[in-house]
């Protein structure tokens, strides 16, 4: 059934179009280029293939097809992206798949989303009125530019118990709508009046930039300071970042995040240039949020307090970030001072002090234990570290740096237990690059398909090499998505870059010889031979393509399971079994 979105999808939507939103392209030779989005790059390698419907950059080989394409950019699973295409194309999921749960959810998640708009307005209003004097001034004094303030949409709610309820039902909305949303408390009386009073608002957006919470913060005197939006249909606490809409472009260029804890230290950090910052919102990080931080960046800094509530947080961040496969370091505030309040005093300079004397996660992680734990808890801690990484790669790369930090080797470190032997799609000690960090030796993507030997990759370059007709083909099924080995990635790259004829002379010396060799003992197929080899090509790849979006249903299944939503675990558990019906029949 999905198939059949996915479909009807890519015919409605056009890729140049969506990308055109996040990168601008210039025509070239009858295609799209610009620059690419997910690598620093100064010459534009990106290009959109706008007639058969995909993306491929010649820089960082990616690529694949519109819906590929948003969940990257936005950091999406495949489900979110496939419902967001589709609502913008037009195309009702339940045309598909008839769900009156499912409709009545979107129902009131559209509501609140409404509300969450009039609501914004209302603010933004008063601060650009005499209502907003105070929080202006508030502002002012802490050296929060204008342009700040703006880019991030402060707004003001003014001391009265009821300006927002009343905008809210001037605009046609009831003042129970106002509750459900979260805007609008209810006293046991049963009397509604407006959440947010005499406070400075920090609206919370999503990766769409559409509003959906709101924090304030107390500007003259009460409590408590912050105020934020309780959990609704459309926010979830731990879910989702401050900022992060703001920040995704300049994450993907400077494959960084810097992660803060307070909304001014954010807007700081924007003000004074690190634009690719954002805020966990009043909670301890979560793994949804590094999950969501990874599709954007493969190094988190984190910034905490150098107290030793803030240096305990910082090692669960840490530890957390690290398990992603995403390179962490750690920057711990001096005595009594936040990002903002060290970057209004000292300015960039002396955050940039703070960045040089930060620590690499890992190290942070083990000095940090060193120094308060028993060896034999250290070591614990190592093999609880180990044990829990669900990938085997990840886990061949952390072996030898924890086993030198603990001064044991890696026998020892095995030994003691945790380790599981890798599994047979593993990468022992290969893959990752000696100093490089996890993310950067995965090829910047945190999913990896499963069970991938250099056998495939081989097979798949020198099936591109007999038959150069079907480069196209291979590359618009996304190939290098799941090519493993490098030497098989750049080996593709040349086919695919160059004009077939061209290709040898552009070849490494061993790669040429891997040529001539596939070129004198030709594997060659003929006519039906040919057509089934080809079919097994493309139902390999498919497989791959499915064990990714399996792989993400999975994790989800896990989350709406663990937090007890039935209607959500069913949604899954059929967009699951609409996913392996088909290759159970391929099989
Ligand atoms: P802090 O107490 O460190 O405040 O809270 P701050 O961010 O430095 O705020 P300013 O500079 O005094 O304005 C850090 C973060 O914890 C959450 C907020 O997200 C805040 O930015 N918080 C704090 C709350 O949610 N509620 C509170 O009452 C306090
Ligand atoms: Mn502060």
């Amino acid at each position: 059934m999905d198939n059949q979105v996915i479909q009807t999808l890519k015919q409605r939507v056009n890729i140049a179009e969506v990308v055109r939103r996040y990168v601008p392209l210039r025509q070239a030779s009858g295609r799209h280029m610009g620059l690419c989005p997910f690598h620093q790059e100064k010459t534009a390698s990106f290009s959109v293939n706008e007639a058969e419907g995909f993306y491929y950059c010649f820089g960082c080989q990616a690529g694949g097809d519109v819906l590929d394409f948003y969940m990257r950019i936005n950091g999406l699973e495949f489900k979110e992206a496939l419902t967001q295409l589709a609502e913008e194309a037009g195309i009702e999921l339940k045309e598909f798949r008839p769900d009156p749960e499912y409709d009545e959810r979107q129902k009131v998640k559209k509501m609140c989303l409404d509300l969450h708009g009039k609501a914004q307005e209302y603010f933004r209003r008063n601060m650009n009125q005499v209502t907003g004097d105070t929080a202006r001034a508030y502002l002012r004094k802490r050296g929060t530019s204008p342009e700040i303030s703006q880019a991030f949409g402060l707004g003001a709610s003014p001391e009265d118990w009821h300006g927002l309820m009343n905008h809210l039902v001037s605009c046609g909305f009831s003042p129970e709508q106002g509750v459900l949303s979260g805007l609008l408390s209810k006293n046991e009386k049963g009397n509604i009046y407006d959440r947010f009073r005499g406070r400075l608002i920090f609206p919370i957006q999503n990766l769409a930039g559409q509003v959906i919470a709101f924090g304030g913060r107390i500007i003259t005197e009460g409590e408590p300071k912050y105020l934020n939006s309780s959990d609704t249909p459309i926010y979830k606490k731990g879910e989702h970042l401050y900022g992060l809409h703001q920040a995704r472009q300049a994450m993907t260029r400077s494959k960084r995040a810097i992660l803060t804890e307070g909304y001014m230290d954010v807007l700081s950090l924007v003000q004074f240039g690190y634009d690719d910052s954002c805020g966990v919102l009043g909670t301890a990080l979560t793994q949804d949020q590094v999950k969501r931080l990874a599709g954007f960046c493969s190094r988190i800094d984190l910034i905490f307090d150098g107290d030793t509530a803030g240096r305990k947080a910082a090692l669960r961040s840490a530890e957390m970030i690290l398990h992603q496969g995403v390179g962490c370091r750690v920057l711990l505030m001096p005595e009594g001072e936040d990002v903002d309040s060290l970057l209004q005093k000292k300015g960039r300079e002396g955050l940039e002090a703070c960045f040089e004397a930060a620590a690499d996660g890992l190290e942070y992680c083990l000095d940090t234990l060193r120094e308060g734990s028993a060896p034999r808890e250290i070591v614990a801690w190592a093999n609880g570290f180990l044990g829990q990484l669900s990938d085997n790669a990840l886990r061949a790369f952390y072996l030898p740096r924890l086993a030198d930090g603990l001064g044991l080797s890696e026998a020892d470190l095995r030994r003691f237990g945790g380790m599981r032997s890798p599994g047979p799609g593993s990468v022992p000690g290969s893959g990752a690059g000696q100093q490089a960090a996890p993310r950067a030796a995965s090829g910047g993507r945190n999913r990896r398909a499963v069970g991938m030997d250099d056998v495939s990759d081989k097979k798949f370059i020198e099936f591109a090499i007999l038959y150069p007709d079907y480069i196209a083909h291979l590359a618009k099924r996304g190939l290098h998505n799941y090519l493993t080995t490098e030497w098989a990635k750049s080996f593709w790259q040349q086919l695919f870059l160059h004009k077939f004829e061209d290709v040898y002379q552009n070849l490494c010396d061993e790669d040429k010889t891997f040529w001539r060799s596939t070129l004198d003992d030709p594997h060659l197929f003929s006519g039906e031979d040919l057509a089934e080899h080809w079919e097994s090509l493309c139902s390999w790849i498919d497989k791959q393509r499915k064990e990714l979006m399996r792989k993400d249903l999975m994790q989800k299944l896990g989350c709406a399971h663990g937090s007890g939503e039935a209607a959500e675990v069913r949604n899954i558990m059929a967009a699951l079994s609409a996913l392996n019906a088909p290759s159970r029949e391929e099989e």
